[in-house]
């Protein structure tokens, strides 16, 4: 019996298609084809991935099946188990001490620093959850952490996994949340340091998601200017500059946030075509028929209906006539209107971390019919539960 990471379905061949696509060194084939077949994009809208308890046996499906196992004690003491030793592998540096050749627990500690015996226990609980993989002698790395633990690949999540050791001290907070309904408000208290991890494990989240949403999202033709709202890295922006050469893009974020995520997006060497302003969107001028696209992906589940619901009218007008406010975030509701468990966990994680949550993408097109944009139908992203609500800035014709 195992807690899965993902219900694999249909999705499999898409995964396979993707780690193939990953070891030729690109996302290209997986896009492509993910974009190319309509068909696929709506099964896989029906698909969520989710994490759950998987029998490993005839016999443990049984009693899966007849309801005898105690499936809170896999989703609390393992799950948590399961975080903490993907996690500490990847701040100590288990996963690069691998990346070159297979190792001894003994030499993994000598490159790492660490306790022998311990590291040994950590690395055969890391096989155990297929992280990496044993012959009784040494460990090697499975293409799972290959892909998304070692610094080497351009795919690498390690430094979320590092932003993550501060979320879950927030998360530790849940009781007194719930009780007191006062939300952590992580914009408001960060320490410096944990604004670096946090604008980092951003930008390492993005690298996959950013390439697929530049080729859904729907850029007027012609388009040159973009406004990309608590955009931290710049790293949606870049994607969208690399596919629409005439595009250039202003990318708006706290300061406290934009002092680390300067190195981040100087690092893509896009000169004057992505650039930083440092300001607040809830309080700062957005100009006037100013952008062709307004973008803001994951953001609104730090903002309030109202708050979500007065920025509308702003980055509305702040649109040309034709142009595309476009909204990226973990839909609460999927499209079929299922509640996902994915959307469910992340509302309450944002409730608690910022005192606001997800949002269905009823509720986004609602905010954006409001400001007198025209919703078009969500799209969903493959990666990790994402979807795309876009509006247009009508065109208002004079009459002959
Ligand atoms: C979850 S991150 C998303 C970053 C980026 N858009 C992405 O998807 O990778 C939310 C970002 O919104 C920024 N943010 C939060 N409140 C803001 C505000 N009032 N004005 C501007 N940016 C804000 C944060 O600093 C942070 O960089």
């Amino acid at each position: 019996m195992g807690v899965s990471r993902t219900r694999l379905t249909n999705r499999r061949a898409l995964v396979v298609n993707h780690l193939r696509s990953l070891q030729k060194g690109g996302l290209h084939d997986l896009n492509e084809t993910h974009l190319s077949d309509p068909s696929r994009r709506r099964s896989e809208a029906e698909e969520i991935m989710r994490i759950g308890v998987i029998p490993e046996s005839a016999e443990e499906r049984q009693a899966l099946e007849a309801g005898m196992v105690p499936t809170p004690l896999f989703e609390t003491q393992l799950a948590f188990t399961l975080a903490q030793v993907v996690m500490v592998g990847a701040q100590l540096g288990v996963f690069d001490a691998l990346a070159d050749e297979r190792a001894t627990a003994a030499q993994v500690a000598e490159r790492c620093g660490t306790h022998p015996e311990a590291t040994g226990k950590l690395l055969l609980a890391l096989a155990g959850a297929g992280y990496v993989q044993g012959d009784g002698e040494s460990y090697e790395l499975t293409t799972l952490a290959r892909t998304w633990l070692v610094r080497e690949s351009p795919h690498c999540i390690t430094d979320k996994l590092l932003f993550q050791f501060h979320e879950w001290d927030l998360m530790a907070g849940s009781a007194d949340y719930v009780r007191t309904g006062r939300p952590a408000e992580v914009h408001e208290h960060m320490s410096d340091q944990q604004w670096g991890l946090y604008q980092r494990g951003m930008r390492a989240m993005a690298a996959a998601p950013a390439q697929e949403a530049a080729q859904l999202i729907p850029v007027p033709a012609d388009a040159r200017t973009l406004l990309d709202i608590g955009g931290s890295h710049g790293y949606y922006s870049v994607a969208l500059c690399r596919r629409h050469p005439g595009l250039r893009a202003v990318v708006l974020d706290l300061p406290e946030a934009l002092q680390h995520a300067a190195p981040l997006l100087a690092a893509e060497k896009m000169g004057d075509r992505v650039t930083h302003r440092e300001g607040d969107v809830l309080n700062d001028d957005l100009g006037t028929d100013a952008y062709d696209i307004v973008l803001m992906v994951s953001v609104a589940h730090h903002f309030s209906a109202d708050e979500n619901h007065a920025l509308a009218q702003r980055a509305a007008r702040a649109l040309r006539p034709g142009g595309v406010f476009v909204v990226v975030e973990p839909f609460r509701v999927d499209p079929a209107g299922d509640i996902s468990q994915f959307g469910a966990l992340t509302e309450f994680y944002f409730g608690l971390t910022s005192s606001a949550g997800t949002w269905s993408h009823g509720e986004i097109a609602e905010w954006q019919r409001q400001a007198g944009l025209a919703p078009a139908a969500p799209t969903t992203l493959a990666n990790a539960g994402f979807g795309i609500q876009s509006a247009a800035k009508p065109v208002h014709r004079t009459r002959s």
